[in-house]
């Protein structure tokens, strides 16, 4: 396997494993030494340099008292140039507010726009703790099911627009990209996917954490920016954590497009929700202002580690169904034909000592899933791969 690698990468290639296994944060420090980790969606790479420099200067002067932001963080102007300079998309400065996550952004979305038992929308596969925060806020979750077609992941428009009618549904959750599948909405999806909504009058939250993560020749667009009224009708959640592997910073971004909504949210009293650590925000404002040539290298490596994780399950483990994903660092993989006996999940870490995600907590249809976080060395990733390989090969009959 390792002659189809090119030559490591200076930062992001020479991880060192006891310094990975030093980490305080849950994806290295929940398992045992035994277990290699490649399931929680942070990035074993070291923190952008930019940004651990804006943070050693804030801490090197001392500077940890209260913020002074009478009219709102600077990060609300960051936010709105980036996605001008980046989608061409006029977001308005105006109409961003900080959470500390999108976790939290999504609940006081949903806490705000709708009451106990209404009709969400949701593709399915999903991120687990949004479809466990449905459940939670007693919001009726309707699935849409995503397609696995040959040429990958794609999103079922009819099934959409079926489901929402049905369901007297209220709110579309978007998740693009999506997570986990890798796929990046095209244009015609989402142009379609508005329509949905303007005929249904749907409120649309998108989620955009992994914008920034896509792999050229997939383009990101912004739901809101697709026309007035999608503007209009969406909230738009993202942050630099997952792009530039920041999760531990505590702070994201929230757009309003409603205006009545986002009077609703101002009417509430302002620290209920928490406000956003200031240095959250340094680390945010120096990876968007400093961090696009890490964030290049970072690319590369990712779009190589994609293509090897691809390739050797197709000349290794050809019965595991794959697609390469279009973003993320994500591989979603099927194992339906291997006729496990027990849940995947289950299986490659009794058998190979790899702990993976998958399995019902993406849905009900993701039994048979496995989700490989690749975002690490090439070292490690040939781990994880072997380890992998091992596990699902070694039958049980
Ligand atoms: C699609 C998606 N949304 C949200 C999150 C979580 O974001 P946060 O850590 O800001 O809650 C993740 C994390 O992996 C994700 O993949």
């Amino acid at each position: 396997m390792k002659d189809l690698l090119p030559p490591a990468v200076r930062g992001f290639d020479d991880l060192d494993l006891s310094w990975l296994r030093a980490r305080q944060s849950v994806k290295w420090h929940r398992p045992t030494r035994d277990v290699l980790p490649a399931w929680v969606a942070d990035m074993d790479f070291p923190t952008p340099p930019p940004v651990a420099d804006a943070l050693h200067e804030a801490i090197d002067r001392y500077d940890l008292g209260y913020p002074d932001w009478p009219d709102g963080s600077p990060l609300r102007a960051a936010f709105a140039r980036r996605m001008v300079e980046r989608y061409a998309w006029a977001a308005s400065a105006d109409r961003v507010r900080e959470q500390t996550d999108l976790i939290q952004c999504l609940q006081l979305v949903l806490h705000l726009a709708t009451a106990e038992g209404d009709a969400v929308a949701v593709q399915v596969p999903n991120y687990p703790p949004f479809l466990a925060t449905l459940r939670t806020m007693n919001r009726r979750a309707v699935p849409v099911p995503m397609r696995d077609t040959e040429d990958g992941w794609r999103m079922d428009i009819a099934a959409l627009d079926a489901a929402v009618a049905a369901n007297h549904c209220k709110v579309l959750l978007l998740v693009n990209p999506h997570n986990p599948t890798g796929h990046v909405l095209t244009l015609d999806e989402l142009t379609d996917i508005a329509a949905t909504a303007k005929r249904h009058d749907l409120m649309v939250i998108s989620d955009e954490i992994h914008a920034e993560l896509v792999y050229s020749p997939h383009r990101h667009v912004p739901f809101a920016s697709l026309s007035d009224d999608a503007a209009r009708r969406t909230v738009t959640l993202t942050s630099a954590t997952k792009a530039f592997n920041l999760a531990a910073i505590r702070c994201a971004i929230t757009h309003w497009g409603p205006d009545r909504l986002l009077a609703r949210r101002d009417e509430q009293p302002p620290d209920l929700y928490g406000t956003v650590s200031p240095l959250g925000v340094v680390a945010t404002l120096a990876a968007w202002r400093h961090g696009d040539a890490w964030q290049k290298d970072l690319l590369t490596v990712l779009d190589r580690n994609r293509r090897h994780v691809h390739h050797v399950l197709r000349t290794r483990l050809p019965q595991v169904r794959h697609h390469l994903p279009e973003a993320t660092y994500l591989a979603w993989l099927d194992t339906q034909s291997l006729a496990l006996e027990e849940p995947p999940v289950d299986r490659v870490l009794s058998k190979g000592r790899l702990l993976l995600d998958g399995g019902t907590p993406f849905g009900p249809q993701s039994s048979t899933f496995l989700r490989l976080n690749f975002a690490t060395s090439h070292q490690v990733l040939e781990e994880v791969l072997a380890r992998l390989i091992d596990a699902l090969r070694t039958t049980d009959r």
